[in-house]
């Protein structure tokens, strides 16, 4: 089986949509396995730029069949928004493909999500306000509604109706928001279902039978691992499983079947939304390193923070993920740097750890254990072979390669599409 997966290992926004245009063209299908239209990534169509949120980066590829997977939150209005910007730059999306088992995230959600946010203080986790956590917490709650659910109307109505008195009882009462017509709820997904109809399939079959007959699948993750609710700095996490793990729950596949398990490194470190960062950069040094790399979200336009490369995160990254390869993004942005530090590990009451503490309390009194790099200031964004990367370099790559034990396998050195090194091929 020829399993692919594609994962981030810090908090998102590593440039996991360039690997996977590298995967690209060797791809029979892509998948979705996890989370919705929080994330956010630009994909170039026709010259012309788009950010894509729900649709993975792989829809590009008009030869693979592209799935939403039943592990997504799925708001159909959104879907088709993208549908219709790719179709009018002249991507027709007849490759898409949605499970019969997807959540519908529903316009109460991101109501739900934008009145819990606004309570402020210690409850904000800084979400993207997509309604991707209520969504979440109604498929828990066994209240949620399905695709397959739209496909007998009388059900959907039926679903609709019971979770809506809910929903609307919640919104008014606990926060006070203004409650949701049920008719007019109704009528936009009328509009929306006869679009969705022959997108529906049981994806199961589709994605086992494609790895069965040995095709080469990618699952696309969105965030990454610090964002995990699991693994991640909980409570300021997304309310899904963005690791490999999550593909097997969330894309309904064996474990078996991954057969390279690709984390994406950004050469520094970025995070968008609260919670704690032991190696952010404040200030100008912050500022600097943001306007340097172009740190700002693809999804809310928020500044991202910034700070240096956090290695116990990348590597609880590999643990969890079991990664095969890394692939470093973005080390040309710490090109001019004199002196480049790299957090090896926390200092926690005076003793050295090097894991990521579950409790918040315990990591904020974590101070970084720095290592200083030197830096270079060659120009690096046209270099192809590694052995032409300036030494100083080199030793950063290998230096990430030796902490974690996984091969650095691709370094990306621009943005532009052709900007990599590959020190081992990834497919
Ligand atoms: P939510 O996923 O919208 O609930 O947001 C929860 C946290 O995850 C917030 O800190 C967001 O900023 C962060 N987040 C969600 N999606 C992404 C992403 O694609 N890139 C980076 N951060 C993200």
């Amino acid at each position: 089986m020829a399993g692919y997966v594609v994962v981030g290992t810090q908090w998102g926004d590593e440039g996991k949509g360039k690997v996977v245009d590298l995967l690209g063209k060797h791809v029979d299908m892509v998948v979705r396995y996890q989370g919705g239209n929080n994330a956010g990534h630009t994909v170039v169509v026709n010259g012309k730029k788009t950010v894509l949120h729900l649709l993975p980066s792989g829809i590009l590829n008009k030869d693979a069949l592209c799935v939403i997977g039943p592990g997504v939150v799925l708001n159909p209005f959104v879907l088709f928004e993208e549908v219709e910007a790719l179709e009018k730059e002249g991507l027709q999306c007849d490759h898409l493909r949605i499970s019969d088992r997807t959540q519908l995230l529903m316009p109460y959600h991101v109501r739900l999500d934008e009145l819990i946010e606004a309570r402020g203080g210690k409850y904000k986790v800084g979400t993207t306000k997509n309604g991707i956590g209520p969504c979440y917490a109604d498929k828990y709650s066994r209240i949620g509604i399905r695709v397959c659910d739209l496909q007998d109307w009388n059900v959907f109505e039926e679903k609709l109706k019971s979770t809506l008195e809910i929903k609307n009882a919640e919104i008014e009462k606990v926060y006070g928001g203004e409650p949701f017509d049920y008719d007019e709820i109704v009528a936009q997904f009328k509009g929306i279902r006869e679009k969705m109809l022959p997108m529906i399939c049981d994806s199961v079959s589709l994605v086992n039978e494609a790895l069965e007959n040995d095709k080469v699948v990618l699952f696309e993750g969105a965030q990454a691992n610090m964002l995990d609710i699991n693994y991640g700095t909980y409570p300021f996490v997304t309310s899904s499983s963005p690791t490999s793990a999550g593909v097997l729950e969330g894309a309904g596949v064996p474990p078996q079947s991954l057969t390279r398990i690709i984390g994406v490194a950004k050469a520094y470190s970025t995070r968008v939304g609260e919670g704690p960062y032991i190696t952010e950069l404040l200030g100008d040094e912050g500022e600097a390193l943001r306007q340097k790399g172009f740190e700002f979200g693809a999804t809310t336009g928020r500044p991202r923070r910034c700070g240096w490369l956090d290695l116990p995160v990348v590597k609880q990254a590999v643990r969890i993920n079991g990664l095969t390869d890394i692939a470093m993004t973005k080390i040309d942005i710490l090109t001019g740097y004199d002196k480049i530090p790299v957090c090896v590990g926390y200092e926690l009451d005076g003793k050295q750890i090097d894991y990521v503490p579950a409790s918040l309390e315990v990591y904020g009194r974590c101070k970084p254990v720095w290592k200083v790099f030197d830096g270079w200031t060659e120009d690096i964004s046209q270099i192809r072979n590694y052995e032409d990367l300036p030494e100083n370099c080199r030793k950063y790559v290998e230096f990430v390669e030796e902490y974690t034990k996984t091969s650095v396998s691709l370094v990306s050195v621009s943005p532009e599409r052709e900007g990599n090194i590959i020190r081992k091929p990834l497919i």
